[in-house]
């Protein structure tokens, strides 16, 4: 097999075979085949798009490249969920628990946070002690013996898609449905997922900024994870205003903590009930979403979420006391109001320039490299719909510095503020299950 044959059959417009699709990956992963032909057979993707199978098929030889978690020893069904990323989207943290004391086991694999985005592994990194990393074996009898593990990515799983991600970035062929659609999904699946369930964000601060856009992402992944044997489906969620209230790693920490004790952001909790019940319902602990969903607020109530969640950060060596303390989290020395300049409704708060003006503070890594600051980071004091009078607080800003005028610039330029009344934006967007 030739790569320059595979090239071209792709720039004409033709479908790859199972064959050709996994030539070119192992020949990628292996250093056999160049960037400048890999290159030029991603655009050929980009212009000329892939059908189903081959999407399924690009998935699967991705996977193939490295290696895979087994997580066949964790009885019952492994539900993963996976959020296509958001700015002080919190959700695993509480959803984890709640639907592991649903009795759906949760063996989840984190990443770190970039730019405007969070990561689950980061948070987590603000409770004293807590360690990501764990052994298979460790992280198997953790699942077993409580429902719950978390770790950072670890071993050699999709070697192909780190290649390929890293190429496509500098080559104008990130942004292709098939491509986005078969790396997400790589992932997912050599992480030994044996269902998926997937939150797509839409908006400002999302990946995908238009709804259309979101809805093809979320269709196509579906699409896959149904063809490969992996009951997969979407829910689409608002990403055009921050999730929540906090923006920052302790500060999240302590706002899944309240949404663990029924206290939490109603958005947050909205998003939690409506994930966690497509999950227990993929993991065989109810029939109905509606009987899953009282499951979920049944472990609010009666604390069993909140139980698992203490557990759980024990179970990894964090400090459990920051569950009924959350002071005992990172606290950052200053607490600086940011008044409103009018009096009106909250229109528009951009999310992905909020998340930066988080991210300028500390609470984010503007590269790969950047190091972080757990405790620092924003509270809103309002969100789209709400009322504000002039003078009110309208954003916390947590910093350990007081040179922070680029950040509240960056807040008032980016939160608008309307004389007339403005409704609260629609959560869930859409529910895509084929
Ligand atoms: N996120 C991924 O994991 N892969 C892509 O291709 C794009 C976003
Ligand atoms: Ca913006």
């Amino acid at each position: 097999m030739r790569m320059v044959d595979i090239i071209e059959k792709k720039r004409n417009g033709e479908e790859l075979t199972q064959e050709e699709i996994s030539f070119f990956v192992q020949g990628y992963t292996n250093g056999e085949i160049p960037d400048y032909q890999v290159s030029a057979l991603m655009m050929a993707i980009y212009f000329n798009d892939m059908t189903e199978r081959e999407r399924a098929d690009l998935t699967m030889a991705m996977v193939h490249s490295g290696d895979q978690i087994d997580l066949t020893q964790i009885e019952g069904i492994k539900v993963d969920k996976h959020s296509t990323g958001g700015v002080g989207d919190t959700t695993t943290l509480s959803l984890a628990a709640m639907v592991a004391a649903c009795g759906v086991p949760v063996a989840k694999m984190s990443g770190r946070g970039l730019g405007h985005t969070g990561g689950t592994i980061d948070k987590l990194e603000a409770i004293e002690g807590f360690h990501v990393e764990l052994s298979n074996d460790q992280f198997v009898k953790q699942v077993n013996d409580i429902k719950m593990a978390v770790i950072g990515q670890s071993g050699n799983l999709t070697p192909a898609d780190k290649k390929l991600y890293a190429l496509r970035d500098v080559t104008g062929t990130v942004s292709s449905i098939p491509l986005i659609a078969s790396s997400i999904m790589s992932k997912k699946i050599a992480a030994g997922a044996d269902a998926i369930v997937l939150d797509v964000k839409t908006g400002d601060g999302a990946f995908m900024k238009t709804l259309e856009d979101s809805e093809a992402l979320a269709r196509a992944m579906v699409k896959i994870g149904n063809n490969v044997g992996r009951k997969t489906m979407a829910i689409i969620s608002d990403m055009s205003q921050p999730l929540g209230y906090a923006i920052g790693n302790a500060l999240e920490v302590k706002e899944a903590i309240d949404t663990l004790k029924g206290q939490g952001p109603k958005d947050l909790e909205e998003l939690c009930y409506t994930l966690g019940s497509q999950m227990i319902v993929l993991g065989g602990k109810a029939n109905t979403l509606e009987e899953a969903k009282r499951m979920l607020e049944e472990a609010v109530a009666n604390g069993k979420a909140l139980e698992v969640f203490k557990k759980f950060i024990e179970a990894q060596g964090g400090d459990p006391t920051v569950v009924d303390d959350p002071t005992r989290l990172p606290q950052a020395k200053y607490k600086i109001e940011v008044a409103s300049k009018h009096s009106g409704y909250i229109s528009k708060m951009e999310a992905d320039d909020i998340g930066i003006a988080a991210m300028l503070l500390g609470a984010g890594r503007a590269t790969k490299e950047s190091t972080i600051d757990l405790s620092v980071g924003l509270v809103l004091q309002k969100k789209v719909g709400d009322a504000i009078d002039i003078g009110e607080t309208l954003v916390t800003i947590h910093t350990n510095n007081l040179d922070i005028e680029n950040v509240i610039q960056k807040i008032y330029a980016h939160i608008e503020i309307s004389e007339d009344k403005v409704e609260a934006p629609q959560l869930i967007k859409g529910i895509i299950t084929e």
